[in-house]
Parts: C-alpha cells; sequence; structure tokens
C-alpha cells in the first residue's frame, strides 16, 4: 500500500471533506453575520469528482474521511454519495460532522449508506443561549436530531461543544447532565481565530485547562481513549459512562500529530485549517486528468503541508472562516 507522509513525516491518512459552505445555522464564531457569497454550484465539486478524489486518497493509503460543511445535510442527495464513499477500497472510517438541524429526517437513510460516526455541535441547552449564538435556530430540531440518531444506533455520538466565556461556560454542567442522560460523549472546543467571526468570537477565548480543573471539583476524571482520528484529548468521569474530550488547539496545539487535509466544495485541497496553503483540484479534474496523474497532484499537495498553525503567534493572519472548511 502506498502512503501519503508530509514533509514533517506524518501520516496523512484523514480527510475531512466539505461538501457545502452553506449552511441552515449562522454561528457568529463561524460565519459573518449577512454573509452571502457562496460558492457558485458550477464550482462545486460533483458527486463523481469527489468519488475520483477520495478514490486516489484511498489508494493513497487514507483509510478516514469525514463529511463537512457548511452543513453538509443542505446539500441534496448526501447519503448516495456517502453510500459511494463507504464502498470505496480501503475507506474504513466514514464520520458525519452536523449541527443535526435536519438530521432527524436523514438519520436512518446516513446509518444505512454506511456512516459509523457522528459528531454534533452543540454549545448551549438553553433555548434562548441557543437562538442567540447560532442566529436565530430552532434547539428543539437539535434535540429531535439527536434523539433520532441515537434511536437509529449511531455509536458513539459526539458534542462538539464550543467554550466561550461569558457565552456558555455557565452551560457546561448542564451539558455534562445531558451527555450522562443520552450517553453521548461531550467534546470541549477553544475558540480559534479565524476569518473576521473568530476574531470576534476570540474575544470570548477560554483556556479550557480551566474547565477541566473546574469539573475535577465536582468529578472524577482518568485519562482516557476513544475511536476516532482527531485532535481530543480524553478523560472518563469516574461512576458513569461518559466520557469527555478537549479539543485545544491554543492551549496545547496537536500539530505534531496531524493526519489530516480538507477538501473544500470547489475542489481546493486546504493543507492546514489554520494557514492559507493550498492545491486546486478541481481544474485538473475538469481537464480530463488520469488516475496516476491525480494520485501524483496529490503527493505534490502534501509537500505544502506546513508544519503547524500560528495562531497564537498571528491570530488575524486566516482569512477564511470556519464555515469554508468546516472545522
Ligand atoms: P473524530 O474523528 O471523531 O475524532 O473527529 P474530529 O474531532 O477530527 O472531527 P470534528 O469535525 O468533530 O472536529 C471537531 C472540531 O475540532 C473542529 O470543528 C475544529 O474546531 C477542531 N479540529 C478538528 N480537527 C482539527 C485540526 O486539524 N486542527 C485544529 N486546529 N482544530 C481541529
Ligand atoms: N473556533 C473553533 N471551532 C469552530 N468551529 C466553527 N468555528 C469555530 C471557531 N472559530 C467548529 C466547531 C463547531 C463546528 C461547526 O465548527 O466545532 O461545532
Ligand atoms: Fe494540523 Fe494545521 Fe490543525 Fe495543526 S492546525 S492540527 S497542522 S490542520
Amino acid at each position: 500500500m502506498q502512503q501519503l507522509t508530509d514533509p514533517f513525516g506524518r501520516r496523512i491518512e484523514y480527510v475531512r471533506l466539505s461538501l457545502t459552505d452553506r449552511c441552515d445555522l449562522r454561528c457568529f464564531y463561524c460565519m459573518p453575520k449577512g454573509f452571502n457569497d457562496f460558492e457558485a454550484p458550477e464550482h462545486w465539486l460533483s458527486f463523481d469528482e469527489i468519488e475520483r478524489v477520495i478514490g486516489a486518497f484511498a489508494r493513497l493509503g487514507t483509510r478516514r474521511v469525514r463529511i463537512t460543511g457548511g452543513e453538509p445535510l443542505v446539500r441534496k442527495g448526501l447519503p448516495e454519495l456517502a453510500a459511494r464513499l463507504h464502498a470505496l477500497p480501503g475507506i474504513d472510517d466514514l464520520s458525519l460532522s452536523t449541527n443535526a438541524v435536519q438530521l432527524a429526517r436523514h438519520a436512518e437513510a446516513l446509518k444505512a449508506a454506511g456512516v459509523q460516526r457522528l459528531n454534533v455541535s452543540l454549545d448551549t441547552l438553553d433555548t434562548t443561549r441557543f437562538h442567540e449564538i447560532t442566529g436565530g435556530g430552532k434547539l428543539e430540531k437539535v434535540i429531535g436530531g439527536l434523539m433520532a440518531a441515537k434511536a437509529t444506533g449511531f455509536s458513539p455520538i459526539k458534542i462538539n461543544m464550543v467554550v466561550m466565556k461569558g457565552v456558555n461556560d455557565g452551560d457546561v454542567e448542564a451539558m455534562v447532565d445531558f451527555c450522562i442522560e443520552h450517553g453521548f460523549t461531550l467534546r470541549f472546543i477553544e475558540t480559534m481565530p479565524m476569518g473576521d467571526t473568530g476574531r470576534e468570537a476570540n474575544a470570548h477565548f477560554l483556556n479550557l485547562q480551566t474547565v477541566r480543573k473546574r469539573l475535577e471539583q465536582r468529578y472524577e476524571l482518568v485519562p482516557d481513549v476513544m475511536p476516532g482520528g482527531g485532535p481530543a484529548r480524553y478523560m472518563r468521569v469516574i461512576g458513569t459512562e461518559l466520557r469527555l474530550g478537549f479539543i485545544t488547539p491554543l492551549s496545547q496545539h496537536f500539530c505534531e500529530t496531524c493526519n489530516r487535509v480538507r477538501l473544500s466544495v470547489d475542489g481546493t485541497l486546504y493543507l492546514c485549517l489554520g494557514q492559507e496553503h493550498h492545491f486546486e483540484l478541481r481544474p485538473l479534474l475538469r481537464n480530463g486528468i488520469d488516475d496516476d496523474t491525480l494520485d501524483n497532484a496529490i503527493r505534490q499537495a502534501i509537500t505544502l503541508k506546513p508544519e503547524r498553525h500560528e495562531f497564537n503567534d498571528k491570530p488575524g493572519q486566516v482569512v477564511r472562516f470556519m464555515s469554508m472548511t468546516g472545522g
């Protein structure tokens, strides 16, 4: 089996595939207010083009694919695409990150298509605060989506909570209780200064070490592991089934173990979440590139992967915002 290794010796085996830059929520830390400059549909990679690119990555040793957005469920035909990716030889971990607003309708079809793992963004259980953070979202839809996913048998279901000082840091304990009750894993995320929105949110940055210390006064936490290929560090809450994950790009970055690249809806391969290094695949695909040349193009793209983000040293540096590459 061929393998992709970047200039820093890291094996690249996880592709995060953004199916759309659109979203049915407007979380203030993710997409600018009133933003409307979405990618034109003729620039969206078709399902055939996506299958070719992921097929090439699979030949080069990628085994994990995570479908993201924007919000992936706003792209029509997602279960069909999921089934095609699941069928690719070598892809043995197909997962989805969603806001769960439309999950209730799609949970069964996604499971049948071979999606194995679900990560759901949810920052609060307070209806009013949810409405404020998401620019008008309805919390009951997300809860309905989560309950449908649980009833369909997805496991694990991980909840992603961006913890922001003065916004939702008081909601941590309620989220812990909710996840214990329903058997979900809870992951806390530090805000990253991506685009103008992320910089605005950075004013609410909270070092997750303080959250961990606060929880240690209420619970006994021991280090643990979870299936997945991401950067979270896990702790188990003694006396419960709950696992807590800490995603700490700023207070304790994890770039030395980075295993991933991101493919955006227009066929741009982004080599790092926190840097602008990228490689355009769409022109090659639309010029009838053959499989060997595509594999070589991907190998070449991987040589561009930077060592790490510089959010701490250069906070204004990345101009694209999170909804373009899906976190
Ligand atoms: P698992 O495979 O389940 O571990 O998933 P994951 O944690 O890789 O994926 P998910 O989409 O749930 O990621 C959660 C959040 O973690 C993202 O929205 C980002 O905020 C952050 N994150 C994920 N990957 C990276 C990364 O490579 N770099 C940085 N800086 N943050 C990341
Ligand atoms: N910082 C950290 N994570 C972010 N996300 C979006 N914007 C940011 C940001 N500025 C991630 C979160 C959220 C998902 C939609 O994208 O994980 O749950
Ligand atoms: Fe990888 Fe860049 Fe994320 Fe660091 S910031 S883990 S190098 S994608």
